[in-house]
């Protein structure tokens, strides 16, 4: 079922001490569950998953790691599987954001591999694309957001979907204080919806949350909110302050 989720992206920010304080703050502010048409997910660094999970279990907080292997185990120093977060309690990874393709050479195929083996693992996904700026400028950002989601998603099956969380965020707009106009949010998720329901149905176009990203804050959040398309945010630095945050959950 479609639901309006606010996600944290706390990025390599935050130590334990400051992780542990972010997240007591949130929980006075939303201290019982939500109704079930809307979600919180925070995704702290990999170091500081475990005392996150034990800090929000039973609360209305929802856990994700920022990124993964597509491995299940093996010779690959430094990397963390699927697996290994499914065996600390951590069921949501964001897969594809941008500062993984630009920084760290994420591929559409590596994407392909990850996405599989966190299907595999029963993880949702949040998977993340964007057009860059000199895209947008030619006028060539809905062909890039179609080959992103098409590249990485379009082999799946249609139950596949169910643990697929979309979440756009044109590459100009993230850490960069420039937001997309809510006209260009609303524009860009409509056409994503018809893709998929040109792929697959209607209706399971229709079940997808589709997320904005990039410089949302409180003071552009309801806004960018309203939309019937846009059905909540990915968010980076504004995640990083309770007040902030909590302000852009009380939009959805
Ligand atoms: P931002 O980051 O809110 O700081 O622009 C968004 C993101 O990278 O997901």
């Amino acid at each position: 079922m479609r639901k309006n989720i606010v996600a944290g992206n706390w990025k390599m920010n935050n130590d334990l001490e400051a992780s542990k304080l972010l997240i007591k703050n949130l929980l006075n502010e939303f201290p019982s569950k939500l109704d079930n048409t809307k979600r919180i997910i925070v995704a702290p660094t990999f170091v500081n998953l475990i005392p996150i999970v034990e800090m929000t279990k039973n609360t209305a907080i929802e856990v994700a790691a920022q990124n993964m292997h597509f491995a299940q185990s093996g010779a690959f120093t430094g990397e963390i599987s699927a697996s290994m977060l499914k065996g600390i309690g951590v069921n949501i990874v964001i897969l594809g954001h941008s500062e993984r393709r630009s920084m760290f050479n994420e591929t559409d195929e590596i994407l392909v591999k990850k996405v599989e083996s966190a299907l595999q693992n029963k993880m949702e996904i949040i998977f993340c694309f964007g057009e860059m700026l000199e895209e947008r400028k030619a006028g060539n950002h809905f062909k890039v957001v179609e080959d992103q989601i098409k590249k990485a998603l379009f082999n799946l099956n249609e139950s596949d979907w169910k643990q697929i969380i979309l979440a756009y965020e044109p590459v100009w707009a993230i850490g960069t204080g420039e937001t997309a106009s809510p006209d260009q949010a609303q524009e860009m998720h409509a056409f994503i919806r018809k893709i998929i329901a040109k792929k697959y149905s209607q209706e399971l176009s229709n079940d997808v949350s589709i997320l904005y990203g990039g410089s949302m804050k409180a003071s552009n959040a309801k806004e960018l909110l309203s939309n019937p398309d846009v059905d909540g945010g990915l968010i980076g630095g504004a995640a990083l302050n309770a007040d902030e945050f909590s302000a852009i959950i009380k939009s959805i």
